[in-house]
């Protein structure tokens, strides 16, 4: 196993980034950060609370800030992003400059929106079914831009995919 290799998991809200980041930081003995999680100790608020109380455009710079730190923290070798944060060109820059490897987590809106209905993660931006779906939609283009792309098929645990990861990237 290579596990000086980085990696920054993307995807939509809802397709399972940091159950894989959990499995493959087990699996691989490294270290990992959920950049929500980051953001939200650091912020002393729940990601909901700063998107509805200060907007989108606030929480993106929240989110710019918290992802530089969690770069910058070398010994963190695997890195779950919010589903938004790879949307960002700075934030693909950043990923990029820092040596990470990007893998996107693919999936069908459908295996998404069910995750995200019976999650108990309060999403704001993705409240209905129709605004979820545009912004899956609208997102697809870019979530291709990531160097690895992994389809999470609905009969596929996490752990599977985790595995998948772990034997193709970090071989
Ligand atoms: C967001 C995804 C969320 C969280 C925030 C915004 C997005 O993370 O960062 O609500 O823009 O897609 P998850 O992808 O973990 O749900």
């Amino acid at each position: 196993m290579n596990c000086e290799k980085r990696i920054a998991l993307t995807g939509f809200m809802g397709v399972g980034k940091s159950s894989v980041a959990r499995h493959l930081s087990y699996l691989l003995r490294c270290q990992k950060i959920d950049l929500d999680t980051l953001i939200e100790v650091s912020e002393h608020r729940r990601i909901a609370e700063i998107i509805n109380a200060d907007g989108e455009a606030v929480f993106r710079r929240i989110e710019t800030e918290n992802l530089k730190r969690a770069l910058n923290k070398t010994d963190v070798r695997i890195l779950s992003l919010g589903g938004g944060t790879w949307t960002m060109a700075e934030n693909r820059d950043l990923i990029r400059e820092h040596g990470m490897t990007s893998v996107w987590l693919e999936s069908n809106f459908n295996h998404c929106w069910n995750n995200i209905r019976f999650s108990r993660k309060e999403r704001p931006l993705a409240r209905n079914k129709s605004s979820a779906r545009k912004l899956f939609d609208a997102r697809q283009e870019l979530y291709c831009l990531a160097d690895w792309h992994f389809i999470v098929k609905p009969d596929l645990t996490s752990f599977d995919i985790a595995r998948q990861i772990a034997e193709e990237v970090f071989s």
